[in-house]
């Protein structure tokens, strides 16, 4: 301990100029109160928004996913180590093929023997496509991983009739010209594939066959016309904004495309990329609040163009590619397929978990969420043709795709905050609740990048009961990494008690925790 000599009061004046912390008084134990009420539902948390994507994209797909002739691939061709990690993250939905390459993507060119398929110019990420993925590999992964599958259709340089005739192809059980390309190509029964993406992105100049709202707005309504009318039971998701530019008209274009396409489409997509670009921390860890700030107004806009239509007709809100994505853009030197292969670091995993919250606290209306990408791009997944890495992304997604589930339901939360750039006063805690049966989950990310924060729960209507299964995602700092050879960060199991209605539970720094414990 630090004593304090006998000095004259010049010469005190100088030890304290030169050491404050004299009289500093210790900060008080920063403190969190949080209040849980099972009648307090946001919504039913539905397992879609635990969805992942994969594109024709670097090796996301080839040398991810798909990897013929590799020694660690089934005799299918699929890597047998990403599948067995895909699983465990309980994949529920699967989106494909893209993505920007969606927009210059004809699925004819995909089936057949997989020899004599096209090569063509991709020209979304500047390479050739073989085009050995295609359909029928897609469904077969979609079998091994228990995922369902999501199809986005190519609105860039596409048209109506190739959009409709993939639905025929995956969902008729007409006997046509297009259900017996199927049937020869080696599948009798449809598919019957549900979800069908209208375009991708389609308000960005980056995108192939980009439109104006109007533009798109009537060109997707046709294809979604067309697409309905060959099977009713599918469900169709239009793009909305993903254009955060300087110029773009967010609102205005999610606005106008809900007017054209309201009667006709189930959910509205969305799309969101986060970064630490002025490596700031406290900054980077409150980027769900805008995130939040988006889902709200989205569903504002899918309210205002549902007034007046029965209270049957709901739009609900698939955000279907988010991410952290600002290190490997795809410039720089990147090379060949080795592109966007983001690494990620603990804080980047915090700002997932973040994510996640966000879409438990939206579950009313957000019904779809697909994390970008599954294997390799911007992905908790990276392999090598040695073996496979887990990234610290891959920790806080897996604990909520296997364990928040049921409905969410609303906290009170009285946290200390701090002062963001960006987006002003921010709760260092960042939680959310799901509750199943009984069995209660608690997600927390304490956003301090250094002092614990130690929260006192009280259940308000019921008690706790049984052991606390608690496990956090940390590592020894923010920008701890994961590799082949060191996993820094991961999930760790602690030990937590709760006593009565009573739950108190030490967060430590730069940290995610979720808590898992039964309430009768
Ligand atoms: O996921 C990478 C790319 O990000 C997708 O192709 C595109 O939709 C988005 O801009």
């Amino acid at each position: 301990m630090k004593t304090l000599p006998s000095l004259s009061r010049r010469s005190f004046g100088k030890v304290l100029a030169a050491a404050p912390w004299i009289l500093r008084a210790q900060p008080a134990p920063a403190r969190a109160r949080i209040k849980i009420d099972t009648e307090r539902v946001i919504g039913d948390i539905d397992p879609k928004i635990y969805g992942n994507f994969i594109e024709h994209l670097g090796r996301c797909i080839e040398g991810g996913i798909f990897d013929e002739g590799s020694p660690l691939s089934d005799s299918d061709g699929f890597r047998r180590d990403v599948l067995d990690a895909a699983k465990k993250l309980n994949v529920t939905l699967l989106r494909w093929p893209g993505g920007n390459f969606s927009s210059n993507y004809n699925w004819t060119d995909g089936i057949g023997p997989r020899d004599q398929r096209p090569r063509r110019l991709e020209m979304a990420w500047g390479t050739v496509e073989d085009n050995r993925f295609g359909t029928h590999e897609f469904m077969q992964y979609i079998e091994k991983l228990g995922a369902e599958p999501y199809f986005c259709t190519n609105l860039g340089v596409g048209s109506w009739q190739q959009a409709q005739q993939w639905v025929e192809y995956c969902n008729s059980s007409e006997d046509t010209a297009m259900t017996r390309l199927r049937k020869q190509n080696g599948r009798a029964q449809p598919w019957k594939v549900t979800y069908w993406g209208l375009g991708n992105e389609m308000d960005g100049p980056w995108q192939m066959g980009h439109r104006s709202a109007d533009d798109y707005g009537k060109f997707a309504l046709e294809a979604a016309k067309l697409m309905k009318w060959t099977d009713p039971g599918i469900k169709l998701i239009a793009a909305g904004s993903s254009n955060f530019g300087p110029n773009a008209d967010w609102t205005g274009w999610n606005r106008t495309v809900l007017e054209h396409l309201k009667h006709h489409v189930d959910y509205l997509s969305l799309h969101m990329y986060v970064g630490n670009r002025g490596n700031d921390f406290g900054d980077f860890m409150a980027s769900s609040v805008e995130l939040d700030s988006r889902i709200k107004t989205a569903a504002g806009i899918i309210d205002a163009a549902l007034s007046g239509e029965p209270a049957s007709r709901r739009i609900y809100i698939a955000w279907d590619e988010w991410n952290v994505w600002y290190r490997a853009r795809g410039e720089g030197k990147e090379q060949g397929r080795r592109i966007l292969e983001e690494r990620y670091n603990l804080e980047d995993a915090l700002v997932v978990a973040t994510f996640l919250n966000t879409f438990v606290n939206h579950s009313h209306v957000v019904k779809i969420a697909n994390m970008a990408q599954l294997v390799n791009v911007i992905a908790p997944m990276f392999a090598s043709e040695k073996g496979l890495f887990l990234q610290t992304i891959y920790y806080p997604l897996q604990l909520f795709a296997n364990n928040s589930k049921g409905k969410s339901l609303e906290l009170f939360v009285d946290s200390p905050k701090y002062a963001s750039k960006r987006f002003g006063d921010v709760p260092y805690l960042d939680t959310s609740a799901a509750y199943d049966n009984g069995a209660l989950v608690l997600n927390v990310v304490n956003r301090h990048p250094d002092r614990a924060i130690e929260a006192d729960f009280e259940a308000q209507d019921k008690k706790f009961s049984g052991a606390v299964e608690a496990w956090e995602v940390n590592g020894p700092d923010i920008k701890a990494e994961n590799d082949f050879d060191s996993t820094k960060v991961r999930a760790v199991q602690r030990s937590a008690a709760a006593q009565g209605n009573r739950l108190a539970y030490n967060f430590p720094p730069h940290s995610y925790t979720m808590l898992k414990v039964r309430l009768v």
